[in-house]
């Protein structure tokens, strides 16, 4: 698949709807990661052709673990993920080193080890400044500071949770 990256958007968010059906939740939350992970992009040197399809599918686990284990634990998300992403991205004709490298993300995204790459970074960092809000109290100022400077991975996900987070 050589499309522009508009084309490749649409096509996996196309793909995702689909996946996910009525499921609007799932795919909101999608819409709104591929959104800061496009902001990310513009100023970190990431591969577009890798994160933006990651940032679309990066959740598609949840199903499969909702259905097998009745849990949307993170763990599970990440086990049965990447098959999923793997099958709509082959589908699709996707480019094998990317899809890859795009499952291999997946199959971390909730659990960063020492030495991540810059794609990985940038979609990890889309998602938790979509999940922050959900996942602490945002009026503790002082750990919403630490949690910032620990949690984000790259210097513009950094600055972009403080702008939106910190008063
Ligand atoms: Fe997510």
């Amino acid at each position: 698949m050589h499309d522009d990256i508009d084309q490749i958007q649409r096509i996996f968010i196309k793909e995702l709807e689909l996946y996910f059906g009525s499921d609007e939740k799932r795919i909101r939350h999608a819409k709104k990661v591929l959104h800061y992970a496009r902001e990310l992009l513009s100023k970190e040197q990431a591969d577009p052709y890798v994160v933006i399809p990651a940032a679309i599918l990066h959740d598609v686990g949840i199903k499969a673990a909702e259905e097998k284990y009745h849990s949307s634990a993170g763990t599970y998300q990440e086990q049965e993920g990447p098959a999923i992403a793997g099958r709509i991205l082959l589908d699709k004709d996707y480019d094998d080193e990317n899809i890859y490298e795009i499952c291999a993300i997946i199959a971390h995204h909730h659990t960063p080890g020492p030495q991540e790459t810059i794609n990985f970074k940038v979609l990890c960092d889309a998602d938790w400044l979509v999940n922050l809000a959900d996942e602490m109290d945002t009026t503790d100022i002082p750990a919403l500071k630490i949690a910032i400077d620990k949690i984000f991975l790259t210097e513009t996900g950094k600055k972009m949770a403080k702008e939106i987070f910190l008063p």
